[in-house]
């Protein structure tokens, strides 16, 4: 019997769903719309995006996910970016965005063209751009960015259990990137956003110390469990301990594809990509070939980056506009 919350679950992709169909997709946005109003809306993106990184390497898949996780909730409206408020528990607070970060990054950039060209960039379109830039300033491809996204004035936790978690079975992610208009060679080729990046050794726990009753996870290679379990032991506390999501994690590269052939990709939901033949074909494709994988993954970024949502220009990222 579907439990409770399966149906929830149901119910809120359906919704979630519909809402992009109704908010419309990247036919909408426009390669121009900046050129007038804000010629410098690019640029100062960039600049925020540089400044933090010659800091902090990490910042860059920090933005990278947001934006992911921006997309497949209500559209890339923003929405992951609204401060809970006393009545309300935003997106940001739910539990798969509690280990978002970089926040500071839109924000710098925010005030930057709020002192520009005030109220014309939404916060949306700057989180786009900014994992354009992170992107491609940790060496992977660059894209030209449609932007006119709106920003959304919802923001909530629950709609977070949407996204799809570290253990997703094939079938899951299929199902939640088919519900968002997407394919599932998009979902081979984002995935591969994995190549930044670090996860906590809660995601991946149960692959690398099963419980009694089950088996360590067959598709892991065992010097690989061996040094994660380094890593991450049973009894550990370290909150802040875990693993980069591939072995060149600041760098932008096809080393995700590379390890997933060889029974190392970290996550549950990373070999799930092996289940079928034609993802298995498209994983070999991307590790033989940087070059096919870059094109793939700029192209697949400009659909994901069409799920359109909102219906204004906010003046603050954190904040609905009064
Ligand atoms: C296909 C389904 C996906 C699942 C199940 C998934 C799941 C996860 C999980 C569990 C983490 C680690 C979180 C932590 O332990 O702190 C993570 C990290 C990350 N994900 Fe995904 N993800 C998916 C798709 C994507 C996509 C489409 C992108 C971008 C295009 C992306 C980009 C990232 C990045 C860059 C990180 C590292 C974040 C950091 O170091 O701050 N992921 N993902």
């Amino acid at each position: 019997m579907a439990s409770a919350a399966g149906i929830m679950e149901a119910a809120l992709l359906v919704a979630a769903a519909l809402l992009l169909v109704l908010g419309g997709g990247a036919e909408a946005l426009s390669l121009d719309l900046y050129e007038e109003r804000c010629p410098e809306a690019e640029a100062a993106v960039t600049a925020a995006v540089r400044q933090a990184m010659a800091k902090d390497r990490t910042v860059a898949a920090g933005l990278l996910r947001m934006h992911f996780h921006d997309c497949f909730v209500r559209g890339c409206d923003g929405s992951v970016l609204l401060d809970s408020t006393a009545s309300v528990t935003a997106e940001k607070d739910g539990p798969p965005n509690v280990s978002l970060h970089a926040f500071y990054v839109i924000d710098n950039a925010k005030a930057a063209l709020e002192a520009l060209c005030p109220g014309v960039v939404s916060c949306a379109d700057i989180l786009a751009l900014a994992a354009r830039d992170a992107v491609a300033l940790s060496g992977g491809p660059s894209w030209v960015v449609h932007v006119g996204r709106r920003d959304g004035r919802v923001s909530l936790a629950a709609e977070t259990s949407t996204l799809p978690g570290p253990r997703a079975s094939f079938e899951q992610l299929k199902q939640a990137f088919h519900a968002r208009g997407l394919s599932t060679k998009d979902l081979v080729v984002l995935s591969g956003g994995h190549t930044l990046g670090f996860a906590h050794c809660s995601s991946f726990q149960d692959r690398i110390h099963p419980d009694k009753a089950q088996q360590q996870d067959p598709s892991l290679s065992p010097s690989f469990a061996a040094s994660l379990r380094r890593a991450c032991p049973a009894n550990n506390t370290a909150r802040a301990a875990g693993s980069g999501l591939d072995a060149t994690s600041a760098a932008f590269d096809n080393t995700y594809y590379r390890m997933l052939q060889g029974g190392r990709g970290l996550l549950a939901s990373d070999e799930a990509l092996l289940t079928h033949p034609k993802t298995r074909a498209w994983v070999a494709l991307y590790a033989a070939s940087q070059e096919a994988f870059f094109r793939a993954f700029a192209k697949s970024m400009l659909r994901m980056g069409g799920l359109n949502g909102g219906d204004e220009v906010r003046a603050n990222c954190r904040r609905v506009n009064q």
